[in-house]
């Protein structure tokens, strides 16, 4: 079993200044060792300060996007390799954010998991339905196709350092959280799929985290589900005070 893995996604969220206080308060209330992977997924702008300030401490720094080429003429963007130096050894990839409001598809998606986890970071792949494909009964190709395609070339060796997160795309930002029983289900589903990829051992230690609209008062029923192995909050993740009781639960 992964150790709970609690990350908060601040996306365009916090100036330098804001996310090192909130850090700076973060640290002092969870100093190491720490039994829970603790991550913050902050802005580009952000995470140098932050992985420096970080050092040392049991609060690690995941960035929320990167380029799949090391280098090149790809103006705005951000290499695996920049990202690494900055401290952050997380990457989230393919947000639902990123495939509606920037047109991200499966195929870059992959290129981005497999250009992080060449440079050394630990990529966090997110797949979820909308709800136009929940009601049209599409929920387990969608996230079936999404978690195939995304993971696509990979060993098993790189799975070994992959995170999965279910972010059924109706639930978040909008106060909807899913049932525990109907992520358990999606979660259930996931770790099959990565079993009949990679096998049930690495399935098995593949962490499969959920988003959506998780807050400290639903914490603790999602994570008693056994294929929930912890969470990656949004809204919740931007108050020191509600993200250390998610973190706590
Ligand atoms: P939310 O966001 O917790 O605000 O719903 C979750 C996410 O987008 O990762």
């Amino acid at each position: 079993m992964p150790r709970p893995f609690i990350a908060g996604n601040w996306k365009m969220h916090k100036t330098i200044s804001e996310a090192l206080e909130f850090a700076g308060a973060l640290a002092r209330r969870f100093p190491p060792p720490q039994e829970r992977d603790i991550i913050i997924a902050a802005s580009y702008t952000a995470l140098h300060p932050l992985g420096r300030a970080l050092q040392g401490s049991a609060i690690h720094l995941s960035a929320q996007n990167v380029h799949w080429e090391e280098r090149g003429a790809f103006t705005g963007e951000v290499s695996a390799r920049m990202l690494l130096e900055t401290g952050c050894r997380y990457v989230i990839v393919g947000h639902s954010e990123r495939r509606r409001l920037f047109g991200e598809k499966n195929g870059e998606i992959n290129l981005k998991v497999r250009a992080a986890l060449k440079a050394g970071l630990k990529p966090i792949l997110c797949v979820g339905e909308t709800l136009e494909e929940r009601g049209d009964d599409k929920t387990f190709s969608v996230v079936r196709k999404q978690l195939k395609e995304g993971l696509n070339n990979l060993t098993p060796g790189d799975i070994r350092h992959a995170i999965v997160a279910y972010e059924p795309v109706w639930a978040i930002g909008t106060g909807r959280t899913a049932a525990p029983a109907q992520a358990q289900e999606i979660h259930r589903f996931i770790r099959q799929l990565i079993a009949d990829l990679f096998g049930e051992d690495l399935a098995e230690g593949t962490p499969i985290i959920y988003g959506g609209s998780v807050n400290p008062a639903n914490i603790r029923d999602l994570m008693a589900e056994p294929d929930i192995n912890g969470v990656l909050a949004g809204g919740a993740s931007l108050d020191v005070d509600s993200f250390s009781e998610i973190i706590k639960f």
